[in-house]
């Protein structure tokens, strides 16, 4: 019978837990408890400790719960070797990442963050639109979720341009790559959105010199991770109104502590990593036809390459 390892440092580990039994009725499960080295055939984990996992190369494979793998390539030299890590691809999360991202453009766009505030202070004022051809969005990272974003603001006619590792053709994308890629794809984004992983080479990535480069009044969306982005500069820089906003879901830490200077100003919103969450029945499911897939030897996606970092 095939056995799977389960942990997951969630609040939703028992919601996990209940549907990996649905979705695995001919397998044995058990959560991982410290001192457990019994064997398993799978393990299912999400931010597990690196004593889990220490050793086991005997694993077949092991699942994320998420799309990063950023926290578990963190366990370096404790992952078993030669055992593949299967993160998450879309799972439901991609449709999440367009609504939250083309909800904070289009409020860019329209003007609906300035209209707040006339609101809060009683003025009825008409401000002039934006003029769309101008208002470029630009996406770091065209993976998996990068694209379905970019595949959505096209949807409302934006200009999009992406950046990715390696170069791609998407039709509709002005598509950059590599640190001269970079150069050009801030200076003509009047908004980007980070969707990159968190890799040596991505973290810190939205620092002072880079968001510099943004043209003066841009928009920053940052739905990766915290540690993309240099948050004492990108505050200085709000503050001085070259960004003219920021909509933040992640942060270097979180919570985001209750004396951050971010909670002070109105114009970074902030929200609690919730840009797009993993779904319970629809991840189980895409690790359940993994598992079958990789059991007939069949390809699958997803799979982390651990020195690129993603
Ligand atoms: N806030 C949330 O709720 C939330 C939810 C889910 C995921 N996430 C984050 O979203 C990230 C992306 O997920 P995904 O599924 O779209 O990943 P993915 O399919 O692996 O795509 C990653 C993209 O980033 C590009 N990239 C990686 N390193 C780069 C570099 N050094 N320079 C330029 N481009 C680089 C890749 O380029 P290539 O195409 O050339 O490989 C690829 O286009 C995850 O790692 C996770 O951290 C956040």
């Amino acid at each position: 019978m095939t056995s799977i390892l389960f942990y997951a440092d969630s609040q939703h580990a028992q919601e996990w837990l209940h549907t990996l039994h649905r979705a695995f009725p001919q397998c044995t499960i058990r959560t991982w408890t410290p001192g457990d080295d019994a064997p398993a055939d799978y393990a299912i984990v999400w931010k597990p400790p690196a004593a889990m996992l220490a050793g086991r190369t005997q694993l077949k494979a092991i699942f994320l719960l998420g799309a990063g793998a950023d926290a578990i390539l963190q366990l370096g030299s404790a992952l078993p070797a030669g055992v593949p890590i299967v993160r998450l691809d879309d799972a439901g999360m991609g449709v999440q990442m367009a609504e939250y991202v083309c909800h904070a453009v289009l409020g860019y766009f329209r003007r609906f963050d300035q209209y707040a505030s006339q609101r809060d202070q009683h003025q009825w004022q008409f401000l002039m639109p934006y003029e769309k051809s101008e208002f470029r969005v630009g996406v770091l990272g065209l993976g998996v979720l990068g694209q379905r974003i970019a595949e959505s603001v096209l949807q409302f006619s934006f200009p999009v341009l992406g950046w990715s590792r390696t170069p791609k053709v998407i039709d509709g994308v002005t598509c950059y790559s590599g640190a001269d890629g970079l150069d050009v794809f801030l200076r003509e984004s009047r908004v980007v959105v980070c969707i990159l992983p968190l890799t040596n080479e991505t973290r810190g990535i939205l620092h002072r010199d880079n968001l510099l480069k943004m043209p003066q009044g841009a928009y920053l969306i940052n739905v990766a991770r915290g540690a993309h982005v240099n948050e004492e500069d990108l505050l200085t820089l709000v503050q001085s109104g070259h960004i003219a906003g920021a909509t933040l879901d992640v942060f270097q830490q979180e919570p985001l502590p209750a004396d951050h200077p971010f909670w002070q100003e109105s114009r970074i919103q902030i929200t609690p990593h919730m840009a797009a969450m993993s779904l319970f029945k629809e991840s189980v499911a895409q690790i359940a036809e993994k598992m079958a897939d990789l059991k007939q030897g069949l390809p699958i996606r997803g799979i982390v390459d651990s020195l690129r970092g993603y």
